[in-house]
């Protein structure tokens, strides 16, 4: 049999330290690796499987697409991406849509377009502001904005033009905001940054700023989006819209795809400054059309919010019993428990070993994103494991 890992180590570039398991099939929240094992998937391609592995729905929008039309220059028209276009505008509070590859290509584009803005309106203010603890993307310029040194230091010099400031301190972004900022890009709720959930008037008070200075608000909800936190979009929890809006991993339920979405008022490209060979191709469009259809078909956000809120009681729970367990946070189906030592490994590994694929988030912390059509069901299946591996520390 093919020693998977041996071949990795042999061709692939080292940028990532693996779990030990290779992944050869999904349905619904399972996964199974090369030797038949099963498993719940707590991690759901990092927040990307909105509807599951595989859900029937995407796997034939995807066929029949496959066998009509993958793949045109973006010259033409083509209904897909037309559709996808349609259906975000209507639930959304913006105008106009731009469809990438990837999240951080989405927040690139966002960024070239407040500056954009910045040339035309504000007398070509380029500089944008962000949050430390925040991630934004991999890309030179979204490491620059992303403020966390781990992922900035080996690339030094960045791209100039970014400023990071504490997060959830609306006079953090208040004193650093001059006449050569154009925008601040936030995500409402940082999830890579440890699950930090904000301030509930933090956003707003952010928003009154962005209006009194006539700079623009850029929202990432790369990982929030898309029902994650129990509502189709996290801006409408914290009462705000955004100037601009970042879309990526659930919209696609598993395929490659970003978005920028615009307010007329900001919406300043012309053709030929922004564009992209594959963004908004028909096969990718075709399945994020069907999965953000299904999600609000079938009302998914509202599931979420219920199905979030019994699973942060459940573990609650789990943290009234085990003192080492000193937080519980998040929003929908985007939570993280906090141990007051650095176990999260271990814990990945116990769970692993019996059946469940969660995330660590940090040395001592661990994250749950699972898929959103999950039910009760599943949660008590991952606390009675998540019990089960805790009873050991
Ligand atoms: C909030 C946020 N923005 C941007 C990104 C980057 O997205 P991608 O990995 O698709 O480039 C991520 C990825 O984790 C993210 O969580």
């Amino acid at each position: 049999m093919t020693n998977w890992p041996e071949l990795e180590s042999k061709y692939f570039m080292h940028t990532v330290n693996r779990v030990p398991v290779t992944l050869v099939k999904g349905e619904g929240a399972r996964v199974w690796d090369d030797n038949g094992r099963e498993y719940l998937d707590f991690v759901a391609g990092w927040a990307v499987n909105s509807l599951g592995h595989c859900h029937p729905v995407v796997a034939k929008a995807l066929a029949e697409q496959a066998h009509t039309l993958i793949q045109v220059s973006n010259q033409f028209y083509t209904i897909p991406q037309l559709q996808l276009a349609e259906i975000l505008v209507q639930h959304s509070c913006l105008d106009k849509v731009f469809i990438s590859n990837s999240g951080a290509e989405a927040n690139e584009g966002a960024v070239k377009l407040v500056r954009r803005y910045g040339k035309h309106h504000l007398n070509g203010a380029y500089e944008v502001i962000s949050a430390t603890g925040s991630f934004h993307g991999r890309t030179l310029s979204m490491v620059a904005a992303s403020g966390q040194a781990k992922h900035q230091e080996p690339y030094q010099p960045l791209p100039a033009g970014f400023v990071n400031v504490e997060y959830n301190n609306v006079e953090a972004i208040k004193s650093v905001t001059t006449n050569k900022t154009c925008a601040v890009i936030l995500e409402p709720l940082q999830g890579e940054g440890g699950v930090n959930v904000p301030d509930d008037n933090y956003l707003k008070a952010v928003r009154k700023w962005c209006d009194e200075k006539g700079i623009l608000l850029i929202l990432d909800e790369i990982q929030t989006g898309i029902g994650r936190l129990g509502t189709l979009f996290a801006y409408e929890q914290y009462g705000v819209e955004p100037d601009i809006m970042t879309l990526a991993k659930g919209l696609g339920s598993g395929v490659p795809i970003g978005v920028i979405m615009v307010k007329d008022s900001a919406n300043v490209f012309v053709p030929g400054e922004h564009g992209s060979t594959f963004g908004g191709n028909p096969l990718v469009c075709a399945a994020a059309y069907a999965t953000l259809k299904y999600i609000i078909d079938n009302n998914i956000a509202d599931s979420v919010k219920k199905v979030g809120q019994y699973f942060t009681g459940r573990l609650e729970e789990l943290k009234n019993k085990y003192s080492f367990i000193t937080g519980v946070r998040g929003r929908g189906l985007l939570l993280a428990i906090e141990f007051d030592r650095e176990i999260a490994d271990d814990m990945l590994k116990a769970c692993l070993g019996n059946g469940l694929l969660v995330n660590r988030l940090k040395p001592n912390a661990l994250r749950f994103m699972p898929p959103l059509v999950i039910g009760n069901d599943e949660v008590d299946e991952a606390i009675n494991i998540l019990d089960k591996v805790l009873a050991t520390v």
